[in-house]
């Protein structure tokens, strides 16, 4: 059958390991040509930097060709042209689709009706797969190990998919998540239900403080995430709930690593990028690896076949 990479709920303990494995194959030898002679589309119904450009970054370091859009203004979406006509189309030009969507599910339903393999760039404030994906090789780089970490998630946890992915890939490492978060913005009930079903341990706070911090083995910050708000007043509310401060790092344990999905707004302050525990950019990077791994194991490339390719250019 067809692979797609659409939910977390998919991945299985044997699966993350795997794409970590594949993952830092590809960081040691970033460029070649296995996926010479294919194509790759990326449709981005939604804003993107990273997530996009790393995309296309991986297969053009793969030896693929890229197409797609980064406005859906400009195709025939705006002629009335429906999502499932659009997903059609594209399969006849491309190898596999990478779609980023405002509808929370449209990669799902992108994946039940295209022949080729769908990888989800973001659906809403739904899940946010291939992040999650670089997250874990983020954090398994810099703790060594997935297992028993103490992880921190700060800040807009209603609407940030990042964080709803994390929690679900953690299911398999018996983590011990804080969830910080003004009450506005908490972690929505479903994914409370969520941890307590699969023994998730995890502990509400409603202020960001340094005691927290220093217990952490991964700070994860997040952005208010304002185009999920539909009363801008709300969103004027919260905005700056809470802006991380070199001063507040200064008892943090010596493994600990600052995670930020990016794009940042003006919750960690310039200065923390010069502080060691600071990882956010080295993190985005490794978006480049995980997304390599990710086209190839959707495209049915073992790892095998990864580790004897010829085609390594160095
Ligand atoms: N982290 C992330 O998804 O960034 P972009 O929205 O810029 O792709």
């Amino acid at each position: 059958g067809k692979h797609n990479f659409v939910t977390i709920a998919d991945l299985s303990r044997e699966k993350i390991l795997y794409l970590i494995k594949s993952a830092q194959e590809f960081e040691a030898h970033p460029n070649r040509e296995i996926l010479k002679g294919k194509v790759v589309a990326t449709l981005f119904f939604e804003p993107s930097t990273r997530t996009r450009l790393s995309f296309e970054t991986a297969a053009n370091r793969l030896g693929a060709r890229v197409i797609g859009f980064t406005d859906a203004k400009v195709t025939s979406a705006t002629k009335g042209e429906t999502l499932k006509d659009t997903i059609l189309m594209v399969s006849n030009y491309a190898d596999v689709i990478v779609m980023r969507h405002y509808i929370e599910g449209a990669a799902q339903y992108a994946s039940e009706v295209a022949p080729v393999p769908i990888i989800n760039a973001g659906d809403g404030a739904h899940q946010h797969p291939s992040q999650c994906m670089l997250d874990l090789y983020s954090i398994y780089k810099t703790q060594g190990t997935l297992s028993n970490l103490n992880i921190c998630l700060v800040g807009d946890l209603k609407y940030g998919r990042t964080v709803h992915s994390l929690i679900m890939a953690m299911r398999h490492f018996n983590p011990t998540f804080h969830f910080i978060a003004p009450k506005e913005l908490a972690m929505p009930d479903e994914y409370k239900l969520y941890c307590r079903d699969n023994g998730i341990k995890y502990i509400e706070h409603t202020e960001f403080t340094e005691e927290t911090i220093n217990q952490a083995d991964i700070l994860y910050m997040t952005r208010v995430q304002k185009e999920r708000f539909s009363d801008l007043m709300e969103y004027e509310k919260v905005k700056n709930v809470y802006i991380l401060k070199n001063d507040m790092l200064t008892n943090a344990r010596d493994n600990m690593r600052i995670l930020h999905p990016l794009p940042r707004v003006n919750e960690i302050e310039y200065d923390v990028d010069e502080n060691p525990h600071a990882y956010y950019i080295q993190q985005a990077q490794n978006g480049l690896y995980a997304r390599e791994a990710i086209i190839c194991d959707v495209l049915g490339i073992t790892y095998d076949e990864i580790v004897k390719d010829k085609t390594i250019i160095d």
